[in-house]
């Protein structure tokens, strides 16, 4: 038996992966041929949102399944480690908060939908419309500070599930040339979070004071999830962003963007030549 035996479609594709070494750092580079499960879509072709939908769509279920040198370096997609969240927000409203979340684990990424996926001809970004029919985040968490008026100072275990979740992505590029091909360098990513209902618990939320005021907070969160979650609003979106925008860098420095679209032009058709100095 091969010991290629099982493996994903991904090792079949004959990929080339060109290894770049700068200045004596080699670090993995990019596919120089496109992979089998992705779809090439054409910016000026009419039918372009509904090519490119289904072309993020497929690369995200790749993802799920595991694509090789993305798996190495964030581990697999579903359940996901995100990096650590530090996070502080001081104003007049209802969210005075500071917070740590740490060792926390994303589950449910492998069923997300892509609804559209939009590319902007002008500057390519992109406007994307994700759904996600359940999202919890589990972990640790180290918090001070107020949601919904009531002073909160404690260390735990921590979830949110939030169910039938809509996110309007709109993610800033950049494009680059890297061994004949454009690359999109993915710049910045703004998300519009709209959840269809939010389940929560902070354990030892008061610092060991009181179970039970401990279970009827949670129970209070939970029966005003809406409140709730526009509190913890900037938290969330800012734990989403910060690992959405690693892992697309990741990918899109991986795949050049040709493979996404086909007439996409070069940077310097683009942005114009630079200026011999
Ligand atoms: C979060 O971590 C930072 C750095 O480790 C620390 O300065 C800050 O006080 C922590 N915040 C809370 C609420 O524990
Ligand atoms: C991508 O953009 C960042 C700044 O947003 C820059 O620091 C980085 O060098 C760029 N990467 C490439 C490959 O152009």
């Amino acid at each position: 038996m091969s010991v290629f035996a099982g493996r994903s479609p991904v090792l079949k594709g004959l990929l080339i992966v060109v290894l770049a070494c700068v200045t004596g750092v080699c670090s993995l580079d990019y596919y120089a041929e496109k992979p089998s499960y992705l779809q090439t879509c054409r910016i000026n072709d009419p039918e372009f949102v509904k090519c490119s939908t289904a072309s993020i769509q497929k690369l995200m279920d790749q993802l799920s399944i595991g694509i090789p040198e993305i798996t190495e370096v964030i581990g697999p997609f579903d359940p996901l480690k995100t990096k650590e969240i530090q996070f502080a927000q001081d104003n007049q409203g209802a969210v005075q908060l500071r917070a740590n979340l740490t060792n926390m684990i994303a589950t449910g990424l492998s069923k997300l939908v892509i609804k559209e996926s939009r590319v902007s001809k002008k500057d390519y970004s992109w406007e994307t419309k994700i759904y996600i029919p359940k999202l919890r985040l589990d972990g640790h968490y180290k918090m001070a500070g107020k949601i919904l008026l009531i002073p909160l100072n404690g260390a735990g275990r921590m979830f949110i599930e939030i169910d039938k979740l809509n996110i309007l992505m709109r993610t800033k590029t950049r494009l680059y040339e890297k061994g004949g091909f454009t690359f999109y360098n993915v710049t910045k990513i703004r998300i519009d979070l709209n959840p269809g209902g939010v389940k929560t618990n902070f354990e030892n939320i008061f610092n060991g004071n009181s179970k039970e005021v401990e279970r009827s907070t949670n129970l209070f969160f939970n029966e005003n999830w809406r409140d709730f979650f526009e509190a913890l609003r900037p938290l969330v979106t800012k734990t989403v962003e910060t690992t959405l925008l690693d892992i697309l860098q990741k990918l899109f420095n991986l795949i050049p963007a040709n493979f996404f679209v086909e007439d996409i032009p070069t940077s310097e058709q683009l942005y114009g030549k630079k200026k011999e100095q």
